[in-house]
């Protein structure tokens, strides 16, 4: 039995096009028989391929690379960037996200071990109660220490940087403090990775970083451009550098909801401003976005996932449903939007799956993983208030007053809820026919808005 390329095109929800370019990229394995006329037929096997690919590709997010070491040796050899039994080293291990990192590094990664590097011993303390140490060693160490930080690294696989002062009234109080770690810090992270031989590092930034308006996004902007040279520095030790770049984390140390939470006992909120809007991430997506930048890196790239926005107001109502809100103005270096790509940078960036990837303006860099990646249209900028995908009251209070949601706090029910629409979110991106048709209209509906 054989087949045409438009019953593979048709069975595989693929355009022809993408069927040729697969063929062309993995043409160790895909040999299609020409008829007489020079048609392709394809045989069963090379449907099974396809389908294969298409998975690989689409739902695992793997590279183009990646694919072909799957498909030529197999999954068990699908390369370096695999985690299992990695040593990992991460920087700011006790807070919010290095918590949660560990978390699901033991349930789904199993690396061989996580080197946790922070200053606070009690934060430690209390971390070794929940995890252990077996698979943990806890380094009590600054970021601003450099030859600490190299001890720490020593026969490191990979370096997640998650260290930083990250609270914008405090940065702007204490900017030499900011300085010191978010950016002195960052280079020391990098000449410790490059001098110890690390493979991948991925340092977290932030959307304060994009066009910053405060001293905590100028700094981890700095970090982050600090992070992107430092591929230039690593030349034949060949140390690999990438951000990932995101919004606001839902429940995560110092953040709104927490707070809402405990205004909401005296009946009052407290908004600086009834047009805000931010975008927001849940802690899995947070991690599960590193773990992608670390399988797909090639060094220099920002990755940037696709996330909902919701306006503040709304997420008070429905925190906090029926409370008084007051507006007390906004405060110096808040902005009304967040933005996650500039025009400037859309211009370099891909969509890429469930995610946009700005590529570096190395002279010497190849966007060999993301050849398959869309370019964005002329203009395209990533804002919080022109996102397509939203949080409305009314998704969150579909989701809120669900009766098989099982938390009793409205607060834990919400994190459920956009952690379920952000999953709903890349859902219909994957399930897109013709696979990318549906991530067009997102990014036409970011212009439209
Ligand atoms: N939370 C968000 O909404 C959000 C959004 C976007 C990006 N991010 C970025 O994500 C990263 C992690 O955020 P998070 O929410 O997990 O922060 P967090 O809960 O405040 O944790 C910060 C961690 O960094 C450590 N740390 C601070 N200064 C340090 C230093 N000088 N040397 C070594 N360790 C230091 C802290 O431990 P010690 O105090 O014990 O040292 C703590 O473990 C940050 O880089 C942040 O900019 C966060």
């Amino acid at each position: 039995m054989s087949y045409k390329i438009r019953e593979v095109s048709r069975q595989l929800e693929v355009p022809t096009s993408t069927i040729r370019y697969w063929e062309a990229v993995f043409s160790n394995v895909i040999r299609p028989e020409r008829t007489e006329g020079g048609q392709r037929r394809y045989s069963v096997s090379d449907m099974q391929l396809f389908s294969k690919i298409k998975d690989l590709l689409y739902r695992e997010n793997r590279s183009i690379a990646e694919t072909k070491t799957i498909l030529t040796v197999g999954q068990h050899a699908s390369d370096a960037n695999s985690l299992e039994s990695r040593i990992i080293l991460l920087t700011g291990g006790t807070g919010s996200f290095g918590r949660h990192f560990c978390k699901v590094m033991f349930e789904n990664y199993h690396p061989a071990v996580i080197r946790i590097y922070s200053r606070d011993e009690l934060k430690q303390h209390e971390m070794r109660q929940v995890y252990g140490d077996k698979h943990i060693r806890y380094f009590i160490g600054d970021v601003r220490d450099p030859d600490r930080l190299k001890r720490a690294m020593e026969g490191a696989d990979v370096v997640v940087h998650a260290a930083a002062l990250k609270q914008v009234p405090s940065c702007e109080y204490n900017p030499f403090e900011a300085v010191k770690t978010n950016i002195h810090g960052a280079e020391n992270v990098i000449d410790a990775a490059i001098d110890t031989g690390v493979k991948k590092v991925v340092a977290l930034s932030t959307d304060k970083a994009v066009n910053p308006v405060n001293l905590y996004g100028a700094t981890k902007l700095c970090a982050d451009k600090l992070f992107i040279q430092g591929n230039s520095y690593s030349g034949a030790r060949g140390t690999r550098f990438c951000c990932v770049r995101y919004g606001n984390v839902i429940g995560s140390r110092g953040s709104v909801i927490p707070l809402f939470r405990e205004q909401r006992k005296t009946g009052k909120i407290t908004i600086t401003d009834p047009r805000m809007s931010r975008f927001w991430i849940t802690l899995d997506q947070a991690v599960e976005l590193v773990v992608k930048a670390l399988r797909h890196a090639q060094g220099g790239e920002i990755f940037v996932p696709k996330i909902p926005s919701m306006k503040i107001v709304d997420l008070a109502e429905a925190i906090a449903p029926g409370c008084d809100i007051e507006f007390t103005g906004i405060r110096p270096g808040e902005k009304i939007h967040e933005i996650l790509i500039t025009e400037e940078e859309g211009r370099n960036t891909v969509d890429y799956n469930d995610m946009y990837v700005i590529m570096p303006t190395h002279s010497w860099w190849e966007r060999t993983n993301y050849n398959n990646g869309r370019s964005l249209p002329d203009g395209f900028v990533y804002r919080s208030d022109n996102n397509s995908e939203w949080l409305t009251v009314d998704d969150l209070r579909q989701f809120i007053f669900d009766s098989s949601a099982s938390e009793e706090d409205p607060a834990a029910r919400l994190l459920s809820t956009i952690h379920r629409l952000n999953e709903k979110v890349i859902l219909n991106l994957l399930n897109a026919e013709e696979g990318y048709s549906d991530m067009n209209s997102v990014r036409y509906s970011h212009d439209q808005r």
